[in-house]
């Protein structure tokens, strides 16, 4: 049974896009927000006034600000796994204790930071970062973001379980003088260990000193680091109530604050502390993470949009839509809600994307004539990060805004349909000053609250992720206990491949 504001939601009629416009020229005051460095425009979308009346009472029948000041009270958010959830901590937002420990993390990540900078583990060029996941994703979004040609040292982030992955990586690196970070909130990570073991092995064979006196450990499992045989000096702890998705703010993005300079890593959780406070003190209305999720469940749940896309209109975001990917898929891909009943419409779309201009040539012939509707968001900065000629970012930033207006515009070809545009589809424009790091922090931010916002509107955990395991314990029992019992499809792939069927 729909609940009185889903179904005003649904009752509402959609009206055109353009329509839209002509009947609410002043609509960009109230579909406009501007917060900190960032320009959030959602007039191109079907929101409505109407529309958000609707979604304010769903938000407040799901009791969206008593959640929203859970999360922020270090309240066990993550309801199946019994616990908070604590990025802002890392930010200095949120329960005072979580606070205090988060602080007292960074303050020993600096402290070894400023060892390495003094060559206290001995010359360090090379930095071998290998986790994978939250423990990846998000350090290589930064460094790749904000790095440039100003990186400290060369940074290698190494996910792939697959050997070409790590040998492509260190075919560039001086054993000798290569620090390994090995990222793993658990410290149990296949993927991640066996990396490892292969990097140590690589440091062995070229007969440097003390392979294990270059590793430094970022994890939630520092018992576990010992374990393995990294020296507690070394070991950079984060909070348990991190998770892994939303873990680039704690030890995780060491290789980032290395790289980057401790300056930049502080003003990337800043301007993140400042999304934190805009999402946490603004009311519902004028909230960008909630107006955004407001549109996101209107596709999702209303017009049965099953991807949204996402388009850095930034080479130096290219890696944005793969971080989302993690961070919206992992978290909110569910079909239960809290309580573990079955969801009452879809829960997350496929995010997926591109850069632009490369995808226009690619990708966005189905968006302007397909005959699936996908919700477009294209990201793009004022300030370009290069010194090249101007006309590169002008001509950046008129085909992104060209294809905005395209796809709400469309044409009529009534002589020949196959050049007919239909318009009226959809797009949101995040602009930001510069990509700088406090603009990043804020960005990133912004997503995290926004996953958050559509996880408290549809009842769901977007904290847990339960749908990965499966997979990987089959994995472990046939390396454990050989193949048996599978499907004779399976039996088949692996008699051949691995010659154990
Ligand atoms: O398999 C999924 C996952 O658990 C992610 O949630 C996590 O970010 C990734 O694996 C890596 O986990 P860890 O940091 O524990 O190695």
């Amino acid at each position: 049974m729909p609940s009185p504001a889903q179904a005003a939601i649904a009752r509402l009629p959609q009206a055109d896009l353009k329509s839209i416009f002509t009947a609410d020229p002043d609509r960009l005051s109230r579909f406009v927000l501007t917060q900190g460095p960032i320009r959030f425009d959602w007039s191109k979308t079907h929101l409505t006034d109407d529309l958000m009346d609707a979604f304010l009472t769903l938000a407040q029948e799901r009791d969206f600000t008593g959640w929203r000041e859970a999360l922020f009270a270090g309240k066990p958010v993550n309801n199946s796994e019994g616990r908070a959830a604590e990025h802002p901590a890392e930010r200095g937002q949120g329960n005072a204790d979580s606070v205090a420990r988060a602080r007292m993390f960074h303050a020993r990540m600096r402290a070894l930071i400023d060892a390495i900078e003094a060559e206290a583990l001995g010359p360090i060029r090379h930095i071998l970062h290998i986790g994978i996941g939250g423990s990846a994703l998000g350090p290589d979004l930064i460094v790749d973001a904000l790095g440039g040609d100003g990186l400290r040292y060369d940074v290698a982030i190494v996910s792939n379980v697959d050997g070409t992955a790590l040998e492509r990586a260190i075919s560039s690196f001086d054993p000798h003088t290569t620090l390994i970070a090995i990222a793993s909130k658990t410290f149990t990570t296949t993927e991640t260990m066996l990396n490892a073991a292969s990097a140590i092995n690589w440091m062995v064979e070229a007969g440097v000193d003390d392979p294990y006196g270059r590793v430094v450990a970022l994890t939630a499992s520092p018992d576990k680091a010992i374990e393995w045989g990294v020296d507690e000096t070394r070991i950079l702890p984060f909070s348990e109530s991190v998770g892994g998705r939303y873990s680039l703010w704690s030890s995780i993005g060491f290789p980032a604050a290395l790289a980057l300079g401790w300056d930049a890593f502080e003003s990337l959780l800043e301007g993140a502390a400042a999304m934190d406070r805009h999402f946490r003190l603004s009311a519902p209305h004028e909230n960008a993470p909630l107006i955004a999720a407001f549109a996101d469940q209107y596709y999702t749940r209303v017009m049965g949009c099953q991807t949204r896309a996402l388009f850095a209109y930034d080479e130096r975001l290219r890696l944005l839509p793969s971080y989302l990917q993690q961070l919206e898929m992992e978290s909110n891909g569910k079909s239960v809600t809290r309580e573990g009943d079955p969801v009452d419409g879809p829960t997350a779309p496929i995010t997926w994307g591109g850069v632009g201009t490369d995808a226009q040539h690619a990708v966005f012939q189905l968006l302007h004539q397909g005959t699936i509707l996908t919700p477009v968001e294209f990201v793009a900065s004022i300030e370009p990060g290069h010194a090249l000629d101007p006309a590169h970012h002008r001509a950046l930033l008129v085909n992104c805004f060209a294809q905005g207006a395209a796809l709400m515009r469309g044409r009529d070809n009534p002589d020949d349909p196959a050049r007919a545009y239909p318009g009226n589809r959809p797009s949101t424009t995040i602009l930001m000053e510069d990509v700088t790091p406090e603009a990043l922090g804020a960005l990133i931010a912004f997503y995290e609250h926004r996953t958050f916002a559509n996880a408290v509107l549809m009842g769901i955990n977007p904290f847990d992720q339960f749908g990965v395991e499966l997979g990987k314990e089959i994995a472990k029992s046939i390396e454990a206990d050989g193949p048996k019992g599978f499907d004779p499809s399976t039996m088949a792939l692996i008699g051949i491949a691995l010659g154990g069927g």
